[in-house]
């Protein structure tokens, strides 16, 4: 019979034999493509020391192909839970070393319980994907470990914050639960994502494309839009996340953490008043004005490199998350567009989910017109913007800047879509439509064209039509921006809103 000191030896042999993975040779291979292991990003990922690694000693149940001789170490999954700056957060990663790290009926019960685990105690989730997809020996059984995934995926959705990272060429299975989650980021020059890789697509279209055009970092961060976020090595890709975290609370019954910033709530900014040209067919970099106003000039962007005529990015005032929606007049003089609907609409929806409140920065000339924006369903697309606004009821603050026309102005979170508090500077211009284009339709005739359209300039393009209506709260001094958005969020901390009780609503999609 053994003795005690040789069952704890052999649960320490047991356990050395799973953390070495796949094997020196395959951890080298690993690392020489600068990636690190499955449990190297966990340990940096979590605050030293708190990762509690679950089921190391699951084992896969397959026999086909002469399976029942291998064994696969964790199943090719590292999953547990740990502190990240001292909070509960769950997380799996999957490890490229053993098999592809791809997904079998076990490796699939180890996601979903961490998944379970994270649902049930409201504490946010983190998948690392590094995974060939589906392991192809188990068949059917991979198949119904993706079901589950997506499926808890799905449940967990607005309920705790679910963000997928990418370290690795992902193909089939292994990008679509990445797609039902929150945020997705890559890094760039080591992970790939596709449905179908390049050797299929020769294939079967005899397109040829690299892996990296097809499904590299930038491709997906600033063509497809599938990615919210590209980091430079994995090192910075973890710490970002870890970043990401500290501006969102861990469930949607939870307010995002607090943070003492020592930036002044009522700290003025001259610049304010000289940023916004003479000329309004100017641009100015909108950037300039989110610097100014948020808690040290500190924010972080979302979909920083799609869809660029449109900003959203997390901020802090006075210490508290703000979700940021602004119209970008340098890049399409900010036009509303697809792409620009699509982010800003999940965006909205997000930090409705999770009780951060909207603030929506407007200079927007109207939706780029177009056939390629008409083919491409813009009246669909540009509806998300609508219904997302229409539909969050956290707290809605939106500042005029200059331009407001037409659907866009409607867009661009106006009170009749729920805006709490609209402020204006005085460059507002809030109208049906640009003078340009009001002079084409009803002065069109008219001989004294010139002096009509300046007439409408003078009378039309400012915030004072909107103002004598009660669509817009206040017409402030740029200078004072900050101060008067924070007392409007402090003002409306309180907000309660309900809405018809519905099982939910049908988004434009
Ligand atoms: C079983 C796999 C595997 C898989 C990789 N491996 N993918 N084993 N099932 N899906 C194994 C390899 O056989 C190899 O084993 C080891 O993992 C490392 O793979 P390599 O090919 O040597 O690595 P690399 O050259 O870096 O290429 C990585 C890769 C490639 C691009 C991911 O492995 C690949 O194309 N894999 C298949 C991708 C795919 O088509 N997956 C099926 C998707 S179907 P050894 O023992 O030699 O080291 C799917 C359906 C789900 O996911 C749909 C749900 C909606």
């Amino acid at each position: 019979m053994s003795t005690v000191q040789e069952k704890i030896d052999l649960m320490r042999a047991k356990q050395a034999k799973v953390m070495l993975g796949g094997g020196v040779d395959r951890i080298e291979k690993q690392h020489a493509k600068g990636k690190m292991t499955a449990r190297e990003r966990m340990n940096m990922f979590f605050d030293e020391g708190t990762f509690v690694e679950l089921d190391q000693f699951v084992t896969h149940r397959c026999t086909n192909f002469g399976m029942e001789k291998k064994s696969l170490p964790g199943e090719g999954v590292v999953t547990g839970y740990g502190s990240v700056n001292g909070r509960l957060v769950y997380a799996f990663a999957q490890d490229f070393t053993v098999e592809g790290g791809s997904l079998g009926e076990m490796h699939a019960a180890k996601i979903c319980k961490v998944l379970d685990l994270a649902l049930k105690m409201g504490a946010p989730v983190i998948g690392i994907n590094d995974s060939g997809g589906a392991r192809i020996q188990e068949a059917i059984d991979a198949l119904s470990g993706y079901g589950e995934i997506f499926f808890k995926n799905t449940l967990a959705s607005g309920v705790i914050p679910q963000i997928s990272v990418i370290m690795g060429p992902c193909a089939g299975g292994a990008v679509y639960s990445p797609a039902l989650t929150d945020f997705i980021y890559m890094v760039k020059n080591t992970s790939q994502m596709f449905i179908t890789g390049p050797a299929v697509i020769k294939s079967v279209t005899a397109e040829e494309v690299t892996a990296e055009q097809l499904g590299g970092a930038m491709t997906h961060n600033s063509t497809s839009g599938v990615a919210h976020f590209a980091a430079e090595n994995e090192e910075d890709c973890i710490a970002q996340i870890r970043y990401l975290l500290g501006f969102l609370p861990s469930n949607n019954l939870e307010e995002a953490p607090v943070v003492e910033t020592g930036d002044d709530p009522n700290r003025m900014d001259e610049a304010l008043n000289s940023l916004i040209p003479d000329n309004p067919n100017m641009p100015y970099n909108m950037k300039d004005i989110i610097t100014s106003l948020v808690d040290n000039g500190e924010f972080y962007e979302v979909h920083e490199h799609f869809a660029q005529n449109m900003i959203t990015c997390f901020a802090r005032f006075d210490g508290k998350t703000v979700g940021i929606i602004a119209n970008q007049p340098s890049v399409m003089a900010g036009c509303l567009d697809v792409n620009a609907s699509d982010k800003s609409a999940r965006f909205i929806r997000f930090c409705d989910a999770f009780n951060i409140p909207l603030l929506s920065l407007v200079d927007v000339p109207g939706f780029l017109p177009g056939t390629d924006q008409e083919y491409g369903g813009i009246i669909r697309h540009g509806a998300k913007m609508l219904y997302a606004y229409s539909e969050a009821t956290v707290p809605k603050v939106t500042v005029i800047t200059r331009k407001a026309y037409g659907g866009a102005y409607i867009a661009m979170c106006s009170q009749h879509l729920g805006a709490d508090q609209v402020m204006a500077w005085p460059t507002s211009e809030i109208a049906v439509m640009g003078p340009a284009g009001a002079a084409n339709v009803i002065f069109r005739k008219d001989p004294n064209v010139a002096e009509k359209t300046a007439e409408y300039i003078e009378e039309f393009a400012t915030p004072y039509k909107a103002a004598e209506r009660g669509y817009v709260d206040q017409v402030i001094d740029p200078i004072e921006t900050r101060p008067r958005i924070i007392t409007a969020l402090n003002m409306l901390a309180s907000k309660r809103e309900s809405r018809p009780a519905k099982k939910h609503g049908n988004i434009p999609l």
